[in-house]
């Protein structure tokens, strides 16, 4: 497995002085570099961060696969309940390692359930998907790290009651709670009521759970072999899990992003070529934004400060939004992921009735792809935009797991850059409190009256088309 990060175009002398970044710009963070990663050493030490060791907790999986096994024997549907770092990780390994799963048969599936991952309360989405399963036959993971998510609370409520108006008294067998190892409503409901239960493991914060069962669980249930996806993240620590800045890709891409957030570009696109990976640009989009965009720094000053990360895909966003990051204004920086091998090639073949298509006749599509990021890439340059490429070899569970072990790093040490904490997320507590006071829940009543006086003191204006 060979994964790299090519920062050719993030420098000046390919994007020029004002966006660029020069060679003593970097080599000016060593010193700080080095500091951070004995701090975080420590820290490690400390069992402050266990995110960083959780890919070498092989004891973890066989627990996982038993359950996943019982899950297989039993169901056809699994659906996930959850939200945010309960949510995305799952979403983005499964479109990356069983791309098109759901739209096989079951036999062309080997028997294995089809997995649909619901994060959102709207109706109409939860009531289509729920039409799609046979309660008899749906199995829910119920995932939740402080067990009170209003949205996963309610998913879990109308759910709970969908299975046993079908299966009566067994219900509780279609569920299985993830969460705290000790606290929280579900985890209480999980040692009352008697659902079977996974802890996720304590001090990992919902973004940072992907090699938790928070997303093993449901993966291994649809057939990932999820001891290579933590091998592939296990063995690349190696690589990320030193101080020395030049050589480590995820602290040199997290001085890289943070030099150009200094210059400006404080919009942060990642770009897979890739159908696959789009989800991954998706679950990423929530670790950067969430875990770097923060009022106050780590010593309490106010900084309002953060990255806004955009997730694309290509080839599809270079009809959509190439011309944006081409011409729009200078506040973007692009990191491309490429693909060196797709599983299937296709040739494009010979037209004999069109000249014009000769040109592709004898390449492949994979091909196409390849150089189309390429190309977008010495687009941009010629633009003096600032972007790099995180190279893998072929979407596989070790590139994966690589990846995604790459990114938690990445964030963690930008926190550090950006002085802010990257593992908190206290912007958005505030909309929960509202929302709950909203529903009529008890002690949220001054809340409710926080609300009511935030909208008296405005002034509507509504402008309605009847
Ligand atoms: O990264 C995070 O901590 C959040 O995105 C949470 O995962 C999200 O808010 C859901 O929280 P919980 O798992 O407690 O339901």
């Amino acid at each position: 497995m060979s994964i790299s990060l090519d920062y050719t175009n993030m420098m000046t002398d390919a994007v020029g002085t004002e966006y660029g970044v020069s060679d003593e710009e970097i080599t000016g963070f060593i010193a700080q570099t080095k500091g951070i990663h004995q701090h975080i050493q420590e820290r490690r030490d400390s069992g402050e961060l266990p995110f960083f060791d959780l890919p070498h907790n092989l004891a973890a999986i066989d627990e996982i696969l038993t359950l996943a096994k019982e899950i297989q024997a039993d169901f056809d549907d699994l659906i996930v309940l959850g939200i945010g770092g309960s949510a995305l990780g799952t979403t983005a390994m499964f479109k990356a390692l069983c791309y098109g799963h759901n739209f096989q048969s079951k036999e062309q599936r080997g028997g294995l359930p089809r997995l649909f991952v619901l994060d959102n309360v709207d109706p109409d989405g939860f009531a289509t998907h729920l039409a799609l399963c046979d309660p008899a036959q749906t199995c829910f993971l119920v995932i939740s790290k402080s067990g009170t998510t209003v949205e996963t609370t309610s998913q879990f409520l109308v759910a709970r009651q969908w299975v046993e108006e079908s299966v009566g008294g067994v219900f509780c067998d279609h569920f299985v709670l993830i969460t705290d190892p000790e606290n929280g409503v579900l985890r209480e409901l999980a040692d009352r009521e008697g659902y079977r239960s996974c802890a996720i493991p304590a001090g990992v914060g919902g973004r940072f759970t992907a090699f938790t069962p928070v997303c093993l669980l449901p993966l291994a249930c649809v057939g990932v072999d999820i001891s290579r996806l933590l091998k592939g993240a296990a063995d690349f620590s190696r690589f990320v899990c030193h101080g020395d800045l030049e050589t480590n890709p995820a602290y040199l891409n997290a001085v890289l992003q943070y030099l150009a957030y200094q210059k400006g570009l404080r919009t942060s696109v990642l770009m897979p070529y890739s159908d696959r990976l789009k989800d991954i640009a998706d679950w990423y989009r929530q670790l950067w934004a969430e875990s770097l965009g923060k009022k106050f720094s780590t010593d309490g000053a106010i900084l309002h400060v953060g990255p806004t990360p955009v997730s694309a895909l290509g080839t599809t966003d270079q009809h959509s939004q190439v011309q944006l990051y081409m011409e729009g204004p200078f506040d973007k920086v692009v990191t491309f992921i490429a693909v060196g091998e797709f599983d299937q090639d296709l040739k494009l073949p010979d037209y004999e009735a069109s000249p014009e298509m000769f040109y592709l006749a004898g390449h492949t599509m994979g091909e196409l792809i390849r150089v189309e990021q390429l190309a977008t890439a010495a687009a941009l340059v010629r633009n003096q935009r600032s972007n790099c490429t995180i190279h893998i070899p072929m979407v596989t569970p070790e590139t994966v797991g690589a990846l995604i072990y790459l990114f938690e790093v990445q964030t963690l040490f930008a926190g550090y850059l950006f002085d802010v904490n990257p593992l908190d997320q206290p912007g958005v507590e505030e909309g929960k409190l509202f929302t709950y006071a909203l529903m009529g829940r008890q002690g949220f009543e001054t809340k409710a009256e926080e609300y009511a006086s935030i909208k008296a003191h405005l002034r509507s204006r509504i402008l309605s088309c009847k």
